[in-house]
């Protein structure tokens, strides 16, 4: 009897002391500083990779489509919607209590041609490329109406030096496509959050243009609520006082910030951290260095990098409203492909084998010490 009692006991302290640990999750030591979020891929939307599937509601509290819900996805033809994989997306978040975010609605990128062009390809008037963009976004951010809580309204619009980037967004509407987009956004869900986001959006020319932006789009009465600073970090560049100080003037500016697109990669860079996906770089084996895993040292130099930026993000919580990771595990990271394809990269917080690395834990811990 004795022995029974004692085994019963034991058993309780282990799974108690189990359910404790499973507790320890990214999205439960961050809860009350900001959402930490994921992008999802096509297998894990479908639910066909249940690996990420587990990590994803286990770990974050927000999503993000990876890319079924750019326009080339969504409207493959001129009034010709596709929103399979877009709901199935929504439908996961609803479920699991997620904050859904839209990504993206107007971008120059992983956009279809029809867009731009009249049946001769030419480009299409001002007034023609109004009503596209504007079905486009209505369409969208009707059907999603109060289940989408944040849109990245417009992406990448504008260049490091600070001027606007000549898409044909800009060539056709000129400045003036930016706040019909979040017009037609904010007609469609007034009650969603918008945004503005792009890639290094610590430089200071971009600091310059983005911060004017938002001070013109609330001058006009238009509402956004965040800009997205894309974290396509390097592991020299940005630094931490480069990107400090853009997180402070977009506060000044009035607006949260959103650190979106969070990867950090431990590989050599061709050119610095420029996100512009259609700018690609010749394979070269030096380029490549860690096949086999990371040397000890480079990991530490990794793990640290991870750790500041979120001792930098838990400093600033309260101008940040969301940190999100661009992808789950390093084996499904778009960053074994970009700027040059076929390298092997380290970016994310859960290893090839949908093991949570070591940084996983010092996060925990971070967001736990400063409660
Ligand atoms: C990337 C995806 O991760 C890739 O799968 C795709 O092939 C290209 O686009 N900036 C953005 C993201 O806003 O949408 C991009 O995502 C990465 C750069």
């Amino acid at each position: 009897m004795k022995r029974i009692m004692l085994w019963s006991i034991m058993t309780f302290a282990a799974t108690g002391f189990n359910a404790q640990k499973s507790d320890n999750s990214l999205k439960k030591a961050f809860q009350n500083k900001f959402y930490i979020g994921t992008a999802m891929n096509l297998d894990q939307i479908h639910g066909t990779d249940t690996k990420s599937v587990d990590i994803i509601k286990k770990q974050f509290s927000s999503i993000v489509a990876e890319n079924c819900m750019k326009s080339m996805y969504l409207q493959p033809k001129e009034g010709q919607f596709f929103f399979d994989d877009a709901d199935q997306f929504v439908e996961f978040g609803d479920k699991n209590k997620m904050f859904i975010i839209g990504h993206t609605l107007i971008w120059h990128s992983q956009a279809p041609d029809w867009f731009f062009t009249d049946k001769n390809g030419n480009n299409v008037s001002s007034k023609v490329l109004k009503q596209r963009m504007k079905d486009h976004i209505t369409t969208i951010v009707s059907r999603y109406k109060g289940r989408v809580k944040g849109w990245d309204v417009v992406n990448e619009a504008i260049l490091e030096d600070g001027s606007y980037r000549k898409s044909k967004f800009y060539e056709i509407l000129g400045e003036e496509f930016i706040p019909l987009a979040f017009q037609y956004a904010q007609e469609a869900d007034p009650n969603a959050e918008l945004y503005y986001n792009d890639y290094n959006e610590w430089h200071p020319g971009k600091v310059k243009t983005v911060t004017q932006l938002v001070k013109n789009l609330k001058a006009k009465g238009i509402r956004i609520d965040a800009v997205g600073m894309q974290a396509h970090i390097g592991m020299d560049s940005p630094s931490i006082g480069e990107y400090e100080k853009a997180i402070l003037d977009y506060a000044k500016a009035g607006v949260k910030v959103n650190i979106t697109e969070l990867d950090i990669s431990a590989l050599p860079s061709p050119w610095g951290t420029s996100a512009n996906i259609s700018d690609k770089v010749q394979y070269d084996e030096k380029m490549n260095p860690y096949r086999n895993g990371l040397p000890k040292d480079v990991q530490i130099q990794w793990e640290n990098r991870y750790e500041d930026f979120f001792k930098l993000f838990l400093k600033h919580k309260k101008n940040i409203r969301r940190v999100t990771l661009w992808g789950v595990s390093d084996n499904l990271s778009w960053k074994n492909d970009f700027p040059i394809k076929g390298r092997t990269d380290y970016p994310l917080l859960f290893d090839r084998q949908y093991k949570s690395k070591p940084i996983v834990g010092k996060l925990i811990r971070l967001a736990e010490e400063g409660r």
